[in-house]
C-alpha cells in the first residue's frame, strides 16, 4: 500500500557568500516539518535549492572576472556556502535544485512556450519602475514613499520590448481562492488590500538588458526574468516539462510551500495565475513566515546587519540553534533576535528543564538501582498528573504541528517537563532511598520520569535530531519504541530498563561571559 505523499519547498536561495541566521529560519522550519511528516510515516519530498539567474548575478561574476555559472558554482560549493550550511544545520533534503540545472532551462522554455501559445504571455513595451537589488518590477501605487516596497531602495525608471504575462486575467479568480490556500490570514488581508482590490496588472516576464538567464527559445533576444523561472523551480524539481524525474503525479499539488513574507506577494499571486495558466492544480498551502530582525530591522547581507549561524552553532551546538529560532518567534511573525535571548533560552529549556530532568533521572537510576529499575514498582495516586500529562501530550503537539505552531508544540512539551521536574521534587526520591522497603515506590517514581523523558524527547526529535537521539540512548529507549506511534502511549518503556551514563547534554552557560563572548 502506498504511503500518504507530502510535499515540502523552501524558496529557492539566491547565489550568496553571506548567509545569516534569517537564512536557515525559512530552512529550519521545513526541516523539522519535514522530519515530523516522516515521522508519521508520510512519503515526503522535501525541496530546496538555489536561484542562480539574474542581473544581479551577471554584475557580480563580471566584477569578479568570472563567468556567471563558474561564479554561482563557486558560492554554492565554498566552504560556508549553502550546501555546507544546509549539511551544518542538519537539513534533510530530499531533493536541490539549481536554476542552471539543465533539465529546469529545458522545462521553463517549454513553460514559456505554453503560456504563449495559450495567449497568457504577448509581447509589448515595457515602460515603467524597476528595482535593481530586488529584480522587480513596481507600479507607481506599488511604491513607498518613492521607494521600492520591499527593501526601501531608490527605483529606476526602466523602457524595454518584453514579454508579459497576462495575470489580470486571474484576478477574479486569486481573489476567490487566496484565503484557502494562504497562511497566516493576516497574509490574506495584506494581499487582498493591497494588490488584488487594487487591481492585478500583467507582468512583465522577460528582459533584453542582461544576458544571465534562460533564454526565449524562440525569441533568444529576450530571457525569462527571473520570477518564472524561479517560481517553476517547483513543478520542474518533480519532472514537469522534463524527463530527468518522474515523481509530478506523486506529489503535486505541493502541501506547503514555505516562503518569507516579502515573497508573499510573488507565492501567492503571481505563482497562482502561472498554475491556473497551465492547468496545473493550485498548492494546499503557502506559509508566509515573519522576519528574524536585528534591532528592528530585517537581517538582511546589503544592511550588513546579520548573524553568522556557524558562529554561533561552534558555540553551541546545532540542535541549540535549531530549537532556539523555532521555540522564541511565532513562525508567522516578526522576531528580533538577540544573543541574550539565545542564552537564556538555551539555559531555561534545554539546560535547566530538558537536560537537567534527563542527568538527574539517569544519575538516580544508576546511584538507586545499579543502572537497572527492577520489576517490582509501587505506582501512587499522585503519579497520575504527570502520567495523564505525558500520554496526551502527543495529541497537543500534532494539533499545533499541523498548524504550523512551532512554538505552542514546543510549549507543551515544555509544560510536561517542567511538571516531571515539579514531580520529583513532590515525590522527593532521595528520601525514598533512605528506607529499603520505599525501594518498589522509589522505582516507580524513577520509570514514570523515564517514561514522560522518552515521550518528551521523541516528539522533540524532528527539532534536535542529534540530541535527542543522545538523550534516548542514555535513557535506554530502542529505537523501535522511539517513534510516534509508541509516544502515545505511556508505559511501554520496559519495566527492567537499563540506562546509561553519559556527558551533559546542554551545560548551563554563563550569560555574562557568553554575550561578553558574542560580542568581541
Ligand atoms: O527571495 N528572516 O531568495 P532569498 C527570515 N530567490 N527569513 C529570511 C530573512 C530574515 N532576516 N532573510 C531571508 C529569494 N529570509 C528568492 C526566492 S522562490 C521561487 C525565489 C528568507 O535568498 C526569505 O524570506 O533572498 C526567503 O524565504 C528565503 O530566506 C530566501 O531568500
Amino acid at each position: 500500500m502506498s504511503k500518504d505523499t507530502f510535499y515540502i519547498t523552501t524558496p529557492i536561495y539566491y547565489s550568496s557568500g553571506d548567509l545569516h541566521i534569517g537564512h536557515t529560519y525559512t530552512t529550519v522550519a521545513a526541516d523539522v516539518m519535514a522530519r515530523y511528516k516522516r515521522m508519521q510515516g508520510f512519503d515526503v519530498m522535501f525541496l530546496t535549492g538555489t536561484d542562480e539567474h539574474g542581473l544581479k548575478v551577471e554584475k557580480s561574476a563580471e566584477a569578479a572576472g568570472v563567468t556567471p555559472q563558474q561564479f554561482v558554482d563557486d558560492l554554492l560549493y565554498k566552504d560556508g556556502g549553502i550546501l555546507s550550511l544546509w549539511k551544518l544545520m542538519n537539513i534533510s533534503y530530499d531533493r536541490f535544485i539549481r536554476t542552471t540545472d539543465d533539465y529546469h532551462i529545458k522545462s521553463i522554455q517549454t513553460i514559456f512556450r505554453r503560456l504563449y501559445d495559450k495567449g497568457d504571455i504577448y509581447k509589448d513595451v515595457y515602460k515603467g519602475l524597476y528595482c535593481v537589488p530586488c529584480e522587480s518590477f513596481w507600479t507607481e501605487s506599488q511604491l513607498q514613499d518613492g521607494n521600492c516596497p520591499d527593501c526601501s531602495r531608490p527605483v529606476d525608471y526602466a523602457e524595454e520590448e518584453a514579454y508579459f504575462f497576462r495575470q489580470s486575467k486571474y484576478a477574479d479568480k486569486i481573489m476567490s481562492l487566496i484565503g484557502d490556500y494562504l497562511e497566516p490570514a493576516s497574509r490574506v488581508n495584506e494581499m487582498v488590500n493591497n494588490f488584488l482590490k487594487p487591481g492585478l496588472e500583467d507582468i512583465c516576464v522577460t528582459r533584453t538588458s542582461f544576458k544571465w538567464g534562460i533564454p526565449v527559445d524562440f525569441d533568444p533576444e529576450h530571457v525569462i526574468y527571473v520570477w518564472v523561472d524561479a517560481l517553476s523551480n517547483y513543478i520542474t524539481a518533480l519532472g514537469y516539462g522534463n524527463d530527468k524525474y518522474d515523481d509530478f503525479d506523486k506529489y503535486w499539488p505541493c502541501d506547503v510551500h514555505y516562503v518569507g513574507k516579502e515573497i508573499v506577494r510573488l507565492h501567492s499571486i503571481l505563482w497562482q495565475s502561472m498554475l491556473l495558466a497551465l492547468d496545473i492544480p493550485l498548492p494546499k498551502k503557502v506559509f508566509g513566515h515573519g522576519w528574524l530582525n536585528l534591532d528592528g530591522v530585517k537581517m538582511s547581507k546589503s544592511r550588513g546587519n546579520v548573524i553568522d549561524p556557524i558562529i554561533l552553532t561552534e558555540r553551541y551546538g546545532v540542535d541549540a540553534l535549531r530549537f532556539f529560532i523555532l521555540r522564541e518567534y511565532t513562525f508567522g511573525t516578526d522576531g528580533n533576535f538577540t544573543n541574550e535571548l539565545l542564552i537564556n533560552r538555551i539555559n531555561s529549556d534545554l539546560s535547566n528543564d530538558l537536560g537537567n530532568l534527563v542527568s538527574r533521572t539517569v544519575s538516580m537510576v544508576i546511584k538507586y538501582f545499579e543502572g537497572s529499575l527492577p520489576e517490582n514498582q509501587e505506582s501512587s495516586p499522585e503519579d497520575n498528573e504527570l502520567i495523564t500529562a505525558a500520554g496526551g501530550l502527543y495529541a497537543l503537539y500534532e494539533k499545533s504541528m499541523d498548524s504550523y505552531a512551532y512554538q505552542d508544540a514546543l510549549s507543551a512539551i515544555f509544560a510536561v517537563t517542567s511538571r516531571a521536574n515539579k514531580y520529583i521534587d513532590e515525590t522527593a526520591p532521595w528520601v525514598l532511598a533512605k528506607d529499603e522497603a520505599n525501594k518498589p515506590r522509589l522505582a516507580a517514581v524513577l520509570y514514570n520520569l523515564l517514561e514522560t523523558i522518552r515521550i518528551c524527547t521523541v516528539l522533540l526529535t524532528p527539532y534536535m535530531p542529534n540530541s535527542c537521539e543522545e538523550i534516548l540512548r542514555q535513557i535506554g529507549a530502542s529505537a523501535d519504541i522511539s517513534t510516534f506511534s509508541r509516544a502515545l502511549t505511556f508505559g511501554t518503556l520496559p519495566k527492567t530498563v537499563t540506562v546509561n551514563k553519559g556527558e551533559i547534554i546542554f551545560p548551563r552557560l554563563d550569560l555574562e561571559k557568553e554575550l561578553a563572548y558574542l560580542t568581541t
